[in-house]
This record gives C-alpha cells, sequence and structure tokens, in this order.
C-alpha cells in the first residue's frame, strides 16, 4: 500500500510517498521560512498564496523521487487540521482532488497525531507493539503536551500548555535577542556558546486551583508566557550590550527554562511506564534531546524521538499514520473541512 501524503497546515509545503505506513520513498518539503522571516513570524495569507504555488510541484517531485508513478499511488492522505485555515484549506482541496482524478481513497489525519506516528518512519524505526503503551512529548510551533498513548489511534492527553507552546516561545525569546526567525534552531545555535545560570527564568509551573486546567493536573501542564515577559522585563532593565557573550548566555539560560520545563513535567507522566518519546519541530532542540534522553536513562526507560527529518512539519508523517489505517476515510473524508482547532482528545474548557 503506497499512500501519497499532503501536509500544508503552516508554512511548510509537503508531499511524501509512504509505503505499508514504515517505508518513506519520497519526503518533500518546501520550506517558505525566508518569505515569512522579514516579519519574524508566518503571515497566513503568505503561507497559503505559496501553497496554492508550490503544491503542484512538490507533489509532482514527491511522486517522480518515489519511483512509483501516478499510477503506484493506492490512496491519498492529506492534514485536515490542527493548522491555519487557509492553508489547511490548499491541501485539503488539492487532496479531495487527485483522490478523484485517480480513483483513490482519500485518507483526513490529524496534524499532532501524525507528528506522534513520526517515530514509526524509516527502517531503524521501532514498531508500535514493542513502545506501547508510551509517554509522548508534543512539542511544536503551536502545540505543547504530554499525551499517553495506549496504541496509534488510541490517546489520553495528560497535559498541555495554558498559554504559548515551546516552540513559540522559542520564537518570541529569539525576537527579542534579536537572533531572527524562526527562533528555535538560532536559539539552540547561539545557547552553544553560552552560560545556563547566567539568567534564572521561571519554569511555569502551575497552581492546581487554577480553573483553566479543566481538570488536568498541575503537575503535568505548561505555561510559557510567563518566560517570554521575564525575558522582555529582563531586557528593558538591562538592555542588551553588543557583546556576543551575553547574547550567547542569554539564550542559553531562557533555553534552560523551557527545557527544564518541559523534562521536570514528563517525571510524574511516566511513572509505571516504559517509553517516552518527543515529536514535533521543537523536539529537534539538540539540549531538550540531550536532557530527555539523560532522564530517561535516570529512570531506566526506553528514550525515542523520530529521525531529524521527520521531526519538522511533512509528509511523510500523515501518509504514514493513513498507512497504519488512521484517520476519517471514504464519503466522510471527501465532505471534511478543515478544522482549523481540531483537538487530539476532545477536552472540556
Ligand atoms: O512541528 P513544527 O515544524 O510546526 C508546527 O506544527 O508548529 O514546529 C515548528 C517549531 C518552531 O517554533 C521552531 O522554532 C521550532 O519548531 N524548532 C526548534 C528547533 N527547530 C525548530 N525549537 C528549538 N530548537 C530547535 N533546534
Ligand atoms: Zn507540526
Amino acid at each position: 500500500m503506497r499512500i501519497l501524503g499532503i501536509e500544508t497546515s503552516c508554512d511548510e509545503t509537503a508531499a511524501a510517498v509512504v509505503q505499508d505506513g514504515r517505508e518513506v520513498l519520497s519526503n518533500i518539503v518546501f520550506t517558505q521560512v525566508a518569505l515569512h522571516a522579514p516579519y519574524g513570524g508566518v503571515v497566513p495569507e503568505i503561507a497559503s498564496r505559496n501553497h496554492v504555488e508550490a503544491l503542484p510541484r512538490v507533489l509532482e517531485e514527491a511522486v517522480r523521487r518515489a519511483g512509483v508513478g501516478w499510477d503506484g499511488v493506492d490512496a491519498v492522505a492529506v492534514t485536515y487540521g490542527p493548522g491555519l485555515a487557509s492553508s489547511l484549506l490548499v491541501g485539503l482541496s488539492a487532496a479531495k482532488a487527485l483522490s478523484l482524478r485517480l480513483s483513490r481513497p482519500l485518507w483526513a489525519v490529524d496534524h499532532i497525531e501524525a507528528h506522534i506516528y513520526s517515530i514509526f518512519l524509516g527502517g531503524n524505526a521501532p514498531r508500535a507493539e514493542e513502545v506501547c503503551p508510551f509517554i509522548a512529548l508534543v512539542v511544536s510551533g503551536g502545540h505543547t503536551g504530554l499525551v499517553r498513548v495506549e496504541a496509534v489511534g488510541r490517546y489520553a492527553l495528560l497535559g498541555q500548555t495554558m498559554d504559548d507552546a515551546a516552540g513559540e516561545a522559542f520564537d518570541k525569546g529569539a525576537n527579542l535577542l534579536g537572533l531572527g526567525y524562526p527562533g528555535g534552531p538560532a536559539i539552540d545555535k547561539a545557547a552553544r556558546g553560552g552560560k545556563t545560570d547566567f539568567v534564572r527564568f521561571p519554569r511555569g509551573r502551575q497552581r492546581s486551583d487554577n480553573v483553566r486546567l479543566g481538570g488536568l493536573n498541575a503537575d503535568l501542564c505548561f505555561s510559557f508566557s510567563g518566560l517570554k515577559t521575564a525575558l522582555l522585563y529582563y531586557l528593558k532593565e538591562y538592555p542588551l550590550s553588543p557583546a556576543r557573550a551575553e547574547v550567547e548566555s542569554l539564550a542559553a539560560s531562557y533555553q534552560e527554562a523551557i527545557v527544564d520545563a518541559l523534562v521536570e513535567r514528563c517525571a510524574p507522566a511516566v511513572e509505571g511506564m516504559s517509553c517516552l518519546a518527543v515529536v514535533g519541530g521543537v523536539s529537534l532542540n539538540s539540549r531538550l534531546r540531550a536532557k530527555l534522553k539523560e532522564f530517561a536513562e535516570s529512570r531506566g526507560i526506553r528514550f525515542v524521538a523520530a529521525e531529524p527529518k521527520y521531526c519538522a512539519d511533512n509528509a511523510a508523517m500523515v501518509a504514514g499514520l493513513a498507512g497504519a489505517g488512521q484517520g476519517i476515510t471514504g464519503a466522510a473524508a471527501m465532505a471534511i473541512d478543515a478544522d482549523p482547532n481540531l483537538e487530539l482528545v476532545p477536552t472540556q474548557r
């Protein structure tokens, strides 16, 4: 079963062909990052316009590199949420049209679920039955949460951010430090030369009487907006000097606060579990990977992360998930609308 996946939920235009849910035959990602960089963040109108322009050639390239031809595509899979409405619509419309044109089934999948599935892609990846049940730390530009994965397709949300996502905290912090966009890789790089204890930034602990927790355990939830504000006030009091060492130490201290908050919340989540996984764009962070690995080793549990090429937004995770039989298909998929606020596990607020 070869599935052509399409991913356009944010600012990456991506297409991939995946065989039997695991073997990635092609994985094409056209990143629009340079187009959004002058604005310091993703501009939805620019993103959707560029998806329209780029998607046809990204799709052709994915099929060509896979070496299977359009006839070799057995199904089409696409992200239908969560994400930017106007961006999601481009991929979803293209997927519906392709499904009709090729007379192949359509699969509509959840973007966060696809990120979680990314750990199963590639020849060296574990098989679901080897690691389930496990805890997934989901860290991307739009989402941050802890999910208990019983099996592919069966999830329980344990905790989530009350405000900004971890990736957003990286992006906003980098902006304040003049490190450019996207902030995650820039802070990661700058932090390598800095001191992690230069400034002690807040770790965003939640009080258990916070009404916004909506029944979730405070010890498993995150908050990053205070951290960004702390950096802002620090910089008001001590304006940045041109000394590179200072920027590097501020980046390292800021990154340490994000990483500590993430690792600390994993502790109660992994009680009684034997595997911890990290997924999403922020899982590319070198400090986070190192500290999670160290944490897992200290607990005697397995630590799993996706190959770097499957961490940030890509379509292989979308095609892979559909290949594992997860998502909405048939007439329901053809009728589906983009769902910008799609929740992996619906929560009552
Ligand atoms: O998963 P992703 O590609 O898109 C969303 O679904 O949101 O994640 C993008 C986020 C951005 O905020 C970016 O700054 C962050 O991932 N990111 C990183 C690193 N590389 C990308 N954050 C920290 N360190 C990195 N090395
Ligand atoms: Zn994503």
